[in-house]
């Protein structure tokens, strides 16, 4: 099971759920709390944004810029992936008549927010249906092309889907959006620290994602990079000082979004130890310092969920190419299975065989169960998941 030195999960118990909120090594975690006993030594001192809050935080922007290849300029700080979405969603001109476009696998908390604005503007909301299983990325394009119109203003994609745990083929949903006009806001929450990012090249023009999962970052943080051009019309969730006083940042968009009202900057300031955590757990090339985290993951979860195929005599739902370091498998003998169920299902698990992942109804056809790899994981674990599983089914 997990190094207890190393990271904090309790030892008695399989973790395969990084995907759900991160974990945080010890060594982060220790940072987080000196970083709050600086604080609360002087509390003026280390949060007044004129005194010396906001070049720490600008500190930590640039790691953030370095690491995904953007300009800290264009990144403001959120304290997660659902408001990062929130925010950018409920700033956007829209007009009775437009369309917005998600998917069937984003992230149910994200489009409650898409279809809140779209309600309030008189807008509508398009589920585009991208197929799982699914064969090829190129089906995930042939959802989203059919389903755009004139009026298709803006879209929200995943760029790692949360139920289905399948990279999205982002760079070229990016260009099919901008040939129709269309923005796109991708909801990267699982891909820092899972893919390497380039979000210059992406070209997007809203980005968000999580620091407390693949970054190990502490709960709760993350950001949201937004192109220039549309910065003056993004408002954070929470107005504050920085909409109407100067001090609070370099830019109207960074002064609003630096200050949401006194709070606890110690997950932001925390981040850079968690990366250098990672960054030193394998061999990496010098141009990306996790390449040898991802591939090591990515293959911990490929090599997993074969095992458990099989194991379970199951084709694969998706192919290897596009897993990052999740995998849903669909497990068609709880098909019929009641919520009750499965939820049954789930607390056996967990309960009788100390194993930590989720099972959902992904859909009518479909209850899967999600595995995470991250470098506290072995392939060992999964081994006592697939005899679990096979009890199970
Ligand atoms: C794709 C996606 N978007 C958004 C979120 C929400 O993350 P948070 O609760 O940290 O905002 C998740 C969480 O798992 C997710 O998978």
């Amino acid at each position: 099971m997990t190094d207890s030195n190393t990271w904090l999960i309790r030892e008695d118990l399989d973790f395969l759920n990084h995907g759900s909120f991160g974990a945080t090594p010890r060594c982060v975690f220790e940072e987080q709390h000196h970083w709050q006993r600086q604080l609360e030594n002087d509390p003026i001192e280390f949060l007044a944004p004129e005194r010396s809050l906001l070049p720490k935080l600008d500190r930590v922007r640039q790691v953030v810029g370095k690491e995904v290849n953007a300009s800290p300029n264009d990144i403001a700080f959120v304290r997660n992936a659902t408001e990062g979405v929130n925010a950018v969603i409920r700033s956007l001109p829209l007009s009775a008549g437009d369309q917005i476009l998600v998917t069937n696998h984003g992230y149910n908390a994200c489009i409650n927010a898409v279809q809140e604005a779209a309600r309030s503007a008189g807008a509508s909301v398009l589920n585009a249906q991208v197929p799982f299983p699914i064969r090829h990325p190129d089906e995930v394009l042939d959802a989203i092309r059919t389903q755009l119109t004139p009026n298709t203003k803006w879209m929200l994609l995943d760029h790692v889907t949360s139920p289905t745990g399948i990279v999205f083929p982002i760079a070229e949903l990016v260009d099919i959006a901008h040939s129709n006009g269309t923005r796109v806001m991708v909801d990267g929450a699982h891909a820092p620290g899972m893919l390497p990012l380039n979000l210059s090249e992406l070209n997007a023009d809203y980005y968000t994602a999580n620091h407390h999962k693949w970054w190990c970052g502490p709960k709760v943080s993350g950001f949201l990079h937004v192109a220039a051009e549309h910065q003056s019309e993004v408002l954070p969730s929470i107005i504050s000082h920085g909409a109407n006083l100067e001090g609070f940042g370099p830019t109207p968009f960074q002064s609003q979004f630096n200050w949401p009202g006194t709070f606890d900057p110690s997950p932001l300031l925390a981040l850079p130890t968690a990366i250098d955590f990672l960054a030193n757990l394998f061999p990496s090339r010098e141009s990306n310092r996790l390449d040898g985290l991802i591939k090591r993951n990515h293959d911990l979860v490929v090599q997993a969920r074969r095992l458990l195929l099989d194991r379970l005599a199951l084709a694969e739902p998706a192919p290897e190419s596009m897993l990052g370091s999740l995998a849903t498998i669909p497990i068609p003998a709880w098909k019929n299975h009641s919520n009750a169920e499965i939820l049954a299902i789930r607390q056996t698990l967990r309960a009788k065989h100390r194993l930590e992942l989720p099972i959902f109804r992904f859909d009518e056809e479909n209850v899967c169960l999600r595995i995470s790899a991250q470098a506290y994981n072995s392939i060992e674990q999964y081994e006592r998941l697939a005899d679990a599983v096979a009890e199970l089914t």
